[in-house]
């Protein structure tokens, strides 16, 4: 098990030692002030309610004080990025030396681990999935490097829709002498598999979220990392200063008061997935659709390559990940209102091999 102190050597040294970017802003906390310190326009013509013209709170104090109420954490144990991606590239940033370190993660995945993780000159260690998608502990610990700073456990995983069992994930993080990220870019639809519990207990694991799926957002481009405070500071030194604009901020404010909306949208979306799933398998060009704790299907067709092309024809885009490993002619769909779910069962109805 890792101590704060122990997590924080694995900070790259440039990075510890950076000196941040300081705004005369972030050094000012108090309101109504002449503002003359950032040189921004100071007439709002663009749009003066939103005072578009000044820059925002590079803390986003407002918003991490309404998260931190939402989800029982500190505000300090928040970092807000411009989409959970940011995080996902700060981390590797922060943690991994270029050419030397790498990251490890369970395939198949999310992209943009490895995406992040070869923009940043960090190789990647994959260690496949079980069959039924569960991770394989005992394969990893026989296999994992000194060079791993940074496993990254997608859980619900995207594509495959399983969240992992927290014990799993506990095992993990408290064994691993280097960094655990949880994307839980899902968690909405399935919030009793979290494991932000775990926080309060492991200083080397972040956990990831997103206002990008439940919260119906993903236009705004919020992300949010939880986190040892020790941590999170690190993410906040090595950020861009202004990293989440005005415009997705105030909507983010204006989602915060309306938490009945997201949960009451969830629940529809679990309603509609459940009945979509249904639909799907009674089909023929359909063999199997996996259990899902998300906002999408993994369903296994006859033919996955011809009926991605038959949707297209059809103007209906769903994502091929035939070519990922464990997904052979597998189409991951993602559930949409319940005309468009209905219309999409009426085209595979009409499919022709
Ligand atoms: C598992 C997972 N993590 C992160 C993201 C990206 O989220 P964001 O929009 O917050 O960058 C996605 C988006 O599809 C995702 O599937």
């Amino acid at each position: 098990m890792m101590s704060i102190d122990k997590t924080l050597k694995l900070i790259r040294p440039n990075i510890a030692r950076l000196q941040p970017y300081s705004s005369a802003r972030s050094e000012f906390t108090g309101s109504n002030a002449i503002l003359l310190d950032a040189n921004e326009n100071p007439y709002s013509f663009i749009d003066e309610e939103m005072e578009i013209n000044r820059y925002p709170d590079p803390m986003q104090r407002y918003a991490k004080r309404k998260i931190a109420l939402l989800k029982g954490m500190e505000p300090n144990q928040i970092f807000l990025g411009n989409g959970s991606d940011e995080a996902v590239d700060l981390i590797i940033r922060c943690f991994c030396e270029p050419s030397t370190d790498s990251i490890a993660i369970f395939s198949p995945t999310y992209g943009m681990y490895s995406v992040c993780a070869a923009i940043n000159n960090v190789a990647v260690k994959q260690f496949l999935l079980n069959d039924d998608f569960s991770i394989n502990i005992n394969q990893f610990f026989d296999n994992i490097s000194s060079d791993i700073k940074v496993v990254f456990i997608c859980s619900p995983n995207n594509p495959t829709g399983n969240a992992q069992p927290i014990k799993t994930i506990e095992r993990v993080v408290s064994q691993f002498n280097g960094i655990l990220v949880v994307d839980e870019a899902y968690i909405d639809f399935c919030p009793e598999k979290s494991t932000l519990n775990l926080l309060n207990k492991y200083p080397n694991l972040i956990v990831l979220q997103t206002f990008s799926k439940a919260w119906a957002m993903a236009g705004a481009r919020i992300g949010i990392a939880f986190a040892h405070e020790n941590i999170i500071r690190i993410l906040n030194k090595v950020k861009f200063p202004y990293n989440i604009g005005v415009p997705s901020l105030k909507v983010l404010e204006r989602a915060l008061e309306k938490t009945s909306s997201t949960k009451i949208s969830v629940n529809q979306i679990i309603d509609e997935r459940e009945m979509l799933k249904m639909k799907l398998q009674a089909l023929p060009c359909v063999e199997k659709v996996y259990p899902s704790d998300t906002n999408f299907l993994l369903v296994k067709t006859t033919d996955a390559n011809s009926i991605y092309r038959y949707l297209l024809n059809k103007t209906i885009v769903v994502r091929n990940r035939s070519n990922e490993p464990l997904c052979e002619n597998c189409l991951r769909i993602t559930v949409g209102k319940p005309d468009e779910n209905q219309r999409l069962i009426e085209i595979l109805k009409a499919y022709e091999p």
